[in-house]
């Protein structure tokens, strides 16, 4: 594909010599457009006029990109490629096209547009599993109308901040487990081996008693039998999808391939124990269903069994690592600032009595812990992009997107613009105070309009949770000053063992 000459066929749209202003009417002039099924003549330049990087016959631009430091490395390489490009571009890799988007102008104009059941990308091995065993679709896969009705049926509790608030005796009672759990595993020096696993382990903990309504123990010295096979099922299946993304499933299925077993046999471990944990807690609260989070929602009569089964077992896969590396990443960045951290500190100091635990309403209170959460997910977000099949042609910064476009939603891109975050490499949760300074369509990292992540707030009511016990009991210190990078695994993870230590506060008990 002739990058080069596209680029210079609309400076407004790269990084080129256009001015800052001018790029940014221009791109907002064309994101104000009326949504459009069918675009006239004349109205946006087709898609094959977009910029993009060096494309090479069947491999696209598979080769740069792994140059440039392989998959593990793709979000650098796609913030680079819009510090070159601009805000919207193209790209194939391999026989996967795909186009951009990177700035708050375009991300409010799909969201203005946006169609009654907005799609992501298809997870076809997720997909094969369900129809394979006859198990239903959750949120994650689900389209068309059948995704409306169950995720209206979740949001009524999992969206409403006065319904999430409700679980943060839930949360506190893991949290507490999990902090006698840190100073069972640190060494003298205040280190945890692997901290990785260790906060994987207390959000699996926490989602598993949101949903489930029953602790599986992984805060304990001796997890049972039952509780590692589950963790390990999720991890098995995790690890075995990516392959089936990437080569047609059809043909591991087909061929009955080690990935393709593996898959299935955790699947069926999976949907084993939810089904029975599920099954439980039906039971227990089936004369006063209202009572619990759970029975409440089924109870509204939106969903079939199957349906509630697919669709706590996906909340639940959803919610584990996404949680628990945000935590740690906010935690890193507060050991790399500690006159933030100290600020933090006193701000949970003046809100919370000495040994008061937090509560949803304590947060209210607490706006400088809120932007520090914020910031983190700036600068070091879990989830960098997320994506949208695009179901009718439309112009989406001055080019016509065909109908069946997939469109890369690049947060991470827009966190570390210097045009939206003014000093970008600093994690300054002042900025967030800021009046007027932040666009919100620059920072989405749940995601966008009706799609948009259903555990959001409890995703934030447990990281808020979190940081209160945390920096109230422990100085978290750098252990070194070296860089810590980011890798794409999915969720953006620490290049190495993150370096940090917690020393506990004196008189904390
Ligand atoms: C910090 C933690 C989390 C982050 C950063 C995160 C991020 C995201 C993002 C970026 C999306 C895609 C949204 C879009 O396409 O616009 C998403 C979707 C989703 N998330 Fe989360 N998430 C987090 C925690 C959770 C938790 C705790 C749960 C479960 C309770 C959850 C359940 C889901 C589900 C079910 C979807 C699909 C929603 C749909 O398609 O209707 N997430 N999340």
């Amino acid at each position: 594909m002739g990058g080069c000459s596209i680029l210079l066929r609309h400076p407004a749209l790269t990084c080129g010599p256009a001015a800052p202003a001018q790029r940014f009417l221009a791109s907002s002039l064309s994101a104000l457009r009326p949504a459009a099924t069918h675009v006239p003549r004349g109205q946006g330049h087709p898609l094959a006029a977009l910029p993009g990087p060096p494309s090479w016959p069947l491999m696209g631009s598979l080769p740069d990109v792994l140059w440039k430091g392989g998959l593990k490395r793709q979000h650098e390489t796609l913030a680079e490629y819009h510090r070159r490009f601009g805000k919207i571009f193209r790209m194939k890799l391999g026989a996967f096209d795909s186009v951009h988007i990177a700035a708050p102008c375009l991300l409010e104009a799909l969201y203005r547009r946006e169609s009654s059941f907005p799609q992501r990308l298809e997870i076809k091995p997720w997909k094969a599993y369900r129809d394979y065993r006859d198990e239903g679709y959750g949120m994650l896969i689900l389209e068309g109308k059948d995704w409306q009705r169950v995720r209206s049926a979740f949001q009524k509790k999992l969206m409403k901040p006065r319904e999430v608030a409700k679980l943060d005796a839930t949360l506190n009672e893991v949290l507490e487990d999990f902090m006698h759990r840190i100073d069972d595993v640190c060494n003298q020096n205040g280190q945890i081996e692997d901290v990785y696993s260790e906060f994987n382990k207390w959000s699996f903990e926490s989602i598993c008693l949101v949903l489930y309504g029953k602790r599986f123990g992984l805060l304990q010295r001796d997890v049972e039998e039952e509780s590692l096979n589950f963790i390990k099922a999720v991890k098995t299946m995790m690890a075995t999808f990516g392959m089936m993304m990437v080569t047609p499933v059809e043909l591991h299925k087909g061929l009955n391939t080690k990935v393709w077993q593996a898959h299935t046999r955790a699947w069926d471990d999976i949907f084993k124990t939810a089904k029975h944990s599920i099954n439980c807690r039906l039971e227990k609260h089936s004369t006063n269903p209202q009572e619990d989070f759970l029975c409440d929602i089924y109870s509204g009569g939106q969903l079939s069994k199957k349906e509630l089964y697919a669709a706590i077992a996906e909340l639940q896969i959803a919610g584990v690592e996404t949680t628990a590396n945000s935590l740690l990443w906010v935690l890193y960045n507060l050991s790399r600032n500690p006159h933030v951290q100290q600020k933090l500190f006193q701000e949970i100091e003046g809100v919370l009595a000495t040994t008061e635990s937090p509560s949803a309403e304590n947060l209210k209170n607490m706006p400088y812990l809120k932007a520090c959460l914020k910031e983190s997910m700036r600068l070091t977000p879990s989830v960098p992009f997320t994506t949208r099949t695009i179901d009718t042609e439309m112009v989406l910064g001055d080019y016509v997107l065909p109908k069946g476009t997939v469109l890369v939603i690049n947060s991470h891109a827009l966190g570390c613009n210097e045009e939206y975050f003014s000093g970008w490499t600093q994690f300054k949760p002042e900025r967030w105070f800021q009046k007027n300074s932040i666009n919100p369509f620059s920072h989405v990292p749940f995601g966008i309009g009706k799609r948009m992540c259903v555990g959001r707030r409890l995703a934030e009511l447990q990281l808020h949770l979190a940081l209160c016990w945390l920096v109230r009991k422990y100085r978290i210190i750098a252990t070194d000053s070296r860089p810590v990078e980011t890798l794409h695994s999915g969720t953006l993870i620490p290049s190495r063992e993150l370096p940090i230590a917690f020393h506990r506060r004196s008189g904390t008990c």
